[in-house]
């Protein structure tokens, strides 16, 4: 699916690392190819043509993230530099004074560091509870297993909706309904799942959400936070300076600005968000639900095809996303990407930055396959063909 506008592609490569960053097309590198050439000025500062280019264009992929995530209002959208950011903006801006010693956050064993050390480092600053919501045999969340370890002290739910090692889709509608119902606030790392499933913030009683535009076409280093307004409303600047206030004296008498600006100290990476606008409605032409059911086919194919070779270890053949990860026994994970690296096939290997979902899937290190639609059938069968070689990596990798 369209192949000819990732210029990448060219290159002679199967990417198959789209969980670590997806690859850009045309429209969104020539969004910033055009802020850097001809209209590059700041946002909200300048009072000339270009520089009022600028402010409407960034301020049109706001609406543009609001209308793709169907938030209810635009200054619910902030910009932040990715998925990282966003929640630690949430735990440090908000849940630091939010949640008082003793309350309880659920998170996951196979959630991504950026939704564990934050609240780790909550614990200890504050004496919060960090509770492990078990897992089902599949490595999935269920609302009974969630039930399960709610009590009168659970105060946030946060999880990934697709985690980036098993791949599963939390049921997020319901577990939003059931923090509904417990008044639970509900934190969702989108990072794996934004350009690859609809969502519906409003539907899903998202309290807060974070994603990064990298890992939907879009460029590195940008990302949004969006929050409910009337708790986006409470979160406490991290940053402060230019751009986020309204005034400022000598005696220390200051105001700040409404959201979203207040969120938004300093020049922002305005080409990120412009890259980032392209993104959204690159995915909108071709649709989430396309792309989803296209990964989902491929999965299948690649577990299917994979099964042939000899000593494969597959962890996750039954979640439904477009991500599968496997050893090949006696072989360490990091050998045989780079083996892969040899086929020019891209792949991750390692713990992939969660490092304790191990306790779950019983294996530290693993090798890392992410599709998405830009990827097929053919490029599987070229993965197949080369982990049949298999007997020869140590001839290609020393
Ligand atoms: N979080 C990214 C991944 O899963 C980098 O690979």
């Amino acid at each position: 699916m369209n192949r000819e506008d990732f210029s990448m592609l060219e290159n002679n490569i199967i990417y198959f690392d789209n969980g670590a960053t997806t690859l850009k097309p045309k429209p969104v590198v020539n969004a910033v190819i055009d802020y850097y050439t001809k209209y590059t000025a700041n946002a909200h500062r300048g009072d000339y043509n270009i520089s009022q280019i600028v402010d409407s264009k960034y301020e049109e992929v706001r609406d543009e993230v609001k209308d793709f995530i169907k938030a209810s209002r635009r200054d619910e959208i902030v910009f932040t530099k990715g998925t990282t950011e966003s929640i630690n903006t949430v735990v440090f801006g908000f849940m630091n004074t939010y949640l008082q010693e003793k309350d309880e956050v659920l998170i996951t064993k196979s959630e991504h560091a950026s939704n564990i050390l934050p609240w780790l480092e909550l614990a200890k600053r504050k004496g919060i509870v960090v509770k492990f919501i078990p897992l089902n045999e599949n490595h999935e969340v269920t609302i009974d297993n969630i039930e399960k370890v709610i009590t009168s002290k659970t105060k946030v739910i946060s999880l990934a909706h697709v985690t980036n090692v098993v791949g599963d889709i939390r049921p997020i509608e319901e577990i939003g309904k059931l923090c509904k119902d417990k008044n639970i606030l509900f934190v969702v790392d989108a990072a794996q799942s934004i350009g690859h499933l609809p969502i519906d913030v409003v539907k899903c009683n998202i309290s807060f959400l974070g994603f990064s535009a990298h890992k939907m076409l879009g460029p590195t280093g940008i990302g949004v936070l969006y929050g409910k307004y009337e708790l986006l409303n409470k979160l406490s600047p991290i940053e402060y300076g230019g751009g986020m206030n309204s005034y400022f004296e000598s005696s220390g008498e200051l105001e700040y600005k409404d959201l979203p600006e207040r969120l938004e100290a300093g020049t922002q990476n305005i080409a990120g968000v412009l890259g980032m606008g392209e993104a959204i409605k690159y995915l909108k032409k071709i649709g989430l639900d396309n792309i989803h059911k296209y990964e989902v086919e491929l999965k299948k194919y690649a577990v299917t095809r994979l099964k042939e070779v000899p000593n494969i270890k597959i962890y996750n053949a039954n979640s439904n996303s477009g991500i599968i990860v496997f050893n090949i026994n006696k072989i360490f994970s990091q050998d045989l990407a780079a083996f892969l690296n040899h086929f020019n096939i891209c792949v991750r290997a390692g713990n992939h930055c969660a490092k304790i979902v191990k306790e779950e899937i019983n294996v530290s290190n693993t090798c890392r396959a992410s599709f998405y639609f830009y990827n097929t059938k053919e490029e599987i069968d070229a993965l197949v063909d080369a982990l049949k070689k298999q007997d020869k990596i140590f001839d290609i990798i020393l």
